[in-house]
């Protein structure tokens, strides 16, 4: 398939274009770069030994899209690109809003006029809101964000959903847990701009000398250790989810929507990442307690069951694996990518 990959060189649509190269895919990637470097498409090149059509410009921009698909010849789409750093959008909602929701109007408008159906969208666990019973299960009402953030994710969900539910568009809604990890050449991986908002890439700036000590937001969670479980899910796993998504609505042109989770299915601790962090990369991580932070859950995984029963997938790696391949991204890359 020929595969339109929005925000292709952000952190998982990166991982993701390599393995649709793996799997005898053509990726195309579209991306504004207001979240990612322009670099990170050669290094693509070099793993995937493809040269990867990039296209340079905000998918809010109707009319260059929509010249884009006219071109394109896409069978499908997956779509990453969205502004995702959940204290920012409290800060800026409106930008939030605007640049989540727009990017997706002007996508699948495009991919109406042009006859483009099937697409994959980056939603995420945080949809379930604050009230839902863990594991999170796909069927779960009422959906709920606590953020503009993710209030965002909700709306696309509903918006894709009512424009399947018309037969024009077929969708696959991805709801990640904590995604981390990095490809284990070390060549491409996590990049935040700015002071890291996840836990595992301040970690590992700690580890390399960037930032002195990790603050641990709250030990007082009602958790075996008093801080909280997340279901950290390997970004090369949360790339085959993708692969495994797209092949199987092509395989069933009939269905219309279906929400997947992308997670591991089980919690694990901050204060057992930093430990598995410690052993994999060899430092200490200094790290002092801090009071909780502002909307923190204690504890949610997911059920990961649908995924393996209908897409054949789940996620394989360990937390080992995700700290070993996270640390080799950070030491050889210090500084995340060259300008
Ligand atoms: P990222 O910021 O690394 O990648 C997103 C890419 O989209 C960036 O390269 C950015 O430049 C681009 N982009 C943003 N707005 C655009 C626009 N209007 N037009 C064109 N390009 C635009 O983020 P990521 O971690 O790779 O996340 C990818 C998707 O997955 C996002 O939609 C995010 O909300 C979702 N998600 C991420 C996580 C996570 O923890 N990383 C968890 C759940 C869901
Ligand atoms: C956050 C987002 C969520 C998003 C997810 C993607 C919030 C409230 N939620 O989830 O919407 O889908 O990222 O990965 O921001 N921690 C520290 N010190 C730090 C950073 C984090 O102790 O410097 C702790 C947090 O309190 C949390 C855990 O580490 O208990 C994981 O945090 P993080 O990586 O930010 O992920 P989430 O909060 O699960």
């Amino acid at each position: 398939m020929r595969v339109l990959v929005t925000g292709g060189a952000g952190y998982i649509g990166s991982h993701t274009v390599v393995q649709l190269v793996a799997a005898g895919h053509q990726p195309v990637v579209v991306d504004s770069f207001v979240n990612s470097r322009p670099s990170v498409i050669a290094r693509l090149e070099e793993l995937t030994g493809e040269q990867i059509e990039t296209h340079s410009f905000d998918l809010r921009d109707a009319d260059k899209t929509s010249a884009l698909f006219a071109e394109g010849g896409f069978d499908a789409v997956i779509h990453f690109a969205g502004l995702k750093a959940v204290g920012e959008s409290s800060q800026i909602p409106l930008e939030y809003y605007d640049n989540n929701l727009g990017a997706t109007f002007s996508l699948v408008e495009a991919m109406r006029r042009h006859g483009v159906r099937t697409i994959v969208f980056s939603s995420s666990a945080t949809v379930y809101g604050e009230a839902a019973p863990v594991p999170y299960v796909e069927d779960y009402e009422p959906l709920a964000a606590s953020s503009p953030y993710g209030r965002t994710k909700v709306m696309q969900e509903r918006i894709l959903s009512d424009v399947a539910a018309t037969g024009e568009l077929q969708v696959a809604l991805l709801r990640y847990f904590n995604p981390v990890g990095a490809h284990p050449s070390g060549r491409i991986g996590e990049d935040p701009q700015g002071v890291p908002n996840n836990l595992m890439p301040f970690i590992a700036q700690v580890a390399v000398g960037r930032r002195q000590r990790l603050q641990v937001f709250g030990d007082d969670y009602p958790t075996p250790d008093g801080t909280p479980l997340r279901d950290y899910i390997h970004v090369e796993d949360l790339a085959a989810g993708h692969v495994a998504a797209l092949e199987h609505l092509a395989a069933h042109p009939d269905l219309a929507v279906r929400a997947w989770n992308l997670g591991g299915g089980r919690g694990t601790s901050v204060l057992e990442m930093i430990t598995a962090f410690e052993a994999a990369s060899g430092r200490p991580i200094p790290y002092e307690i801090a009071p909780r932070r502002a909307g923190d859950l204690a504890a949610f995984w997911a059920d990961a069951t649908r995924a393996e029963t209908e897409l054949g997938w789940r996620a394989e790696r360990t937390i080992e694996q995700m700290c070993a391949d996270t640390w080799r991204w950070q030491s050889g890359n210090p500084q995340g990518y060259p300008g």
